[in-house]
Order: structure tokens, then C-alpha cells, then sequence
């Protein structure tokens, strides 16, 4: 069965590229740039990766991204990403990134961008991984901040296919950015938000009904709300929902308290997804592993799962296609 996981076609809708930088890049980007980490090892660090809930996880997760400095340690990080998604037969990703970690560093738009978008057109040209930049608003900042960062990224829109929302929840509620995912959508991006991670199903709802979002990060927490479970299936709006993520972040005591399966079952159109990989100890194919082992995903249950990941991706109507055929291919041949 982990063979099957890891050779099944996969797209992946949630990834922060950030939350992909491991501790051997991240040391080795340290020492690139002359920069001391407050860690004597590699060892040390990831035992400092035992995180109480989301907030205690970002603190880490915004003092790692600091060694990245140069286009070519965004391209090195994207590119360790993308080597991942080949080897785990994932064939269309739609990372996130921060641009407000950064620039708020003093590291300029521009350096960020043109390193993701230069791995992301070699893993389109050397592997044929599909991809859409989504770029995360960090909501615990002014939304006046996020529009400043939706106007650099205006000279870059054709390497964007949407926005997101992430960092802390709880006290962020989506309506502070209203305005800002409205001004977005007007500039033809797509939207998706982090919503009903650690915060209310409420959250799931404004989501969807302030911001317009087309998909929703997390929404775990809508099993909070059987009137929310049943739109969110009537009207087919995709979670994508992040297992290891949940259980590292105690949003789950352990794996067997996850309800992905519970919610695909009751017909919500749920994905698997890794978030922030290097931090929560394991990419895709350990996030369907996990569900095997201690949930006991069936082999229908994973390819339901891998179909919703293309059919509610954002690729175009022809790409969906071949990424779907490419799907039912495979599970014909085994
Ligand atoms: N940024 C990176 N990972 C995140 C998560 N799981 N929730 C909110 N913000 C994040
Ligand atoms: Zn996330």
C-alpha cells in the first residue's frame, strides 16, 4: 500500500514553500549567507519541532525563513520542493508563499518571486509538474499591509494564480480582509484562506461568504456546524485538508481523532496536503500513509482523494483533463 501511495498521481493545493525549507538547506543557507542560527546542529533544530499549537509553530517557521536571502536561495528551496514532488509522483502543485516574511526583512519582491517562478517553470520544462503560485496575505498583519503587497505583486500577475490568507487564526478573522480579496478577485486572481484551522466553523463561513474564497485551507473545524457540512457539500467547495499538520499543531490529539475521512463520507469534496512538510515530519505520500495506517483509508478512499486534488485544482480546463486521464490511467494498470 505505501508503494501504491507514493506511485499514485497527486496534486498537492496547500504546501507553504516555507514550510518545505529543511534543516539541512536551512543550515546550509546560513552558512551561504553568514548567518549564526540559534541552533549548534541540525539534530537540535528538529527537536526544537515540537510545537504546543499553531502560534508556537510560526515563531519557528518566520525565524527559519530568514536565511533565505538571494533568488537563488528561493530557487534552491522551491527546486528541494519540486525534487520531492517528482519522487512522489505529485504532478500538479499549487505552492503558497509569504512575501510578507520577506520583504518585511528588506528583501525586495522581486528576489522572491523570480526564484520560486524560475524552479516552477524548470519543474513545468524538466519534469512536466504543472503548477499556480498562490500568494498568502500573513493575517496577523494591517490589511492596509496586504494591499501594499497586492500592489508589488502587480508587475508579476501572470505568475500568480491566486491569493491566500495564512498565519494566525485566531483574533484574524477573515472580514479584516475584505476589501483586499475583494480588490484581488477584481484583478482576476482566484482566492483561498486558511479558515476553521484553529478557529471557529464560523470562520469556514465567512470565508466563503466575505471573501468569495474558491477553496478553503484546513475548514476542519466546520464539522463543528452539520448545516456547514452539508453546504460545503451541496455546493462542492474543496477543503484542503493537511493531516500531519493537524496532529503536530494539536488541532487533533492524534490521527485517529481526524475527520477527513468522516467528511469525505458525508460527500465534502476534502484533499490531502502537507502544509509545511520539514516542520510536521513528512511530505504528500506520509500524509496518505498516515491515513492508511491510522484511519484505515481504503484504496478507493486514497484515489477519491487524489481525484478531488486534480478536479479541484485550478489548472486550466485542458490540463484538468490530462491530469485526470493521467489519474485513470494509472488505476486501470494496477
Ligand atoms: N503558515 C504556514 N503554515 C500555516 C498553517 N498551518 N496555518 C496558518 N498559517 C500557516
Ligand atoms: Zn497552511
Amino acid at each position: 500500500m505505501d508503494q501504491f501511495l507514493n506511485d499514485l498521481p497527486k496534486a498537492e493545493l496547500h504546501l507553504h514553500l516555507e514550510g518545505s525549507l529543511e534543516p539541512e538547506l536551512m543550515f546550509a543557507l546560513a552558512e551561504r549567507n553568514s548567518i549564526v542560527l540559534p541552533y549548534s546542529s541540525v539534530e537540535q533544530l528538529r527537536q526544537a519541532y515540537d510545537f504546543a499549537n499553531l502560534q508556537a509553530f510560526l515563531d519557528l517557521y518566520y525565524q527559519g525563513a530568514a536565511v533565505l536571502q538571494t533568488e537563488q536561495d528561493f530557487y534552491d528551496l522551491t527546486w528541494a520542493y519540486i525534487e520531492r514532488c517528482k519522487t512522489e509522483n505529485v504532478i500538479h502543485t499549487e505552492p503558497f508563499f509569504d512575501p510578507q516574511t520577506h520583504t518585511d526583512r528588506g528583501i525586495p519582491f522581486a528576489t522572491v518571486i523570480k526564484g520560486i517562478s524560475r524552479a516552477l517553470r524548470d519543474a513545468e520544462s524538466k519534469y512536466g509538474i504543472s503548477s499556480g503560485l498562490i500568494m498568502c496575505f500573513l493575517r496577523h498583519l494591517s490589511e492596509e499591509a496586504a494591499f501594499d503587497t497586492l500592489q508589488q505583486a502587480e508587475p508579476y500577475l501572470d505568475q500568480i494564480i491566486g491569493i491566500g490568507l495564512d498565519s494566525s487564526e485566531q483574533g484574524n478573522p477573515p472580514a479584516k480582509f475584505e476589501r483586499v480579496f475583494a480588490k484581488a478577485r477584481d484583478m482576476g486572481l482566484l482566492a483561498v484562506a486558511h479558515a476553521g484551522e484553529e478557529g471557529p466553523a464560523q470562520n469556514v463561513i465567512d470565508a466563503l461568504d466575505i471573501l468569495k474564497v474558491d477553496r478553503i485551507d484546513h475548514g476542519v473545524r466546520a464539522i463543528d456546524d452539520p448545516e456547514l457540512i452539508k453546504r460545503l457539500a451541496a455546493e462542492k467547495i474543496a477543503l484542503t485538508v493537511c493531516p500531519l499538520s493537524n496532529t503536530r499543531l494539536k488541532v487533533f490529539d492524534d490521527m485517529s481523532q481526524h475527520n477527513i475521512l468522516q467528511m469525505l463520507e458525508q460527500g465534502v469534496k476534502v484533499t490531502v496536503n502537507s502544509d509545511d512538510p520539514a516542520y510536521f515530519g513528512g511530505y504528500l505520500t506520509e500524509n496518505f500513509i498516515a491515513l492508511e495506517k491510522e484511519l484505515g483509508m481504503t484504496r478507493a478512499q486514497a484515489i477519491e482523494l487524489a481525484r478531488n486534488s486534480f478536479e479541484y485544482s485550478f489548472a486550466k480546463k485542458e490540463r484538468k483533463a490530462e491530469l485526470l486521464a493521467e489519474l485513470d490511467r494509472h488505476c486501470v494498470a494496477r
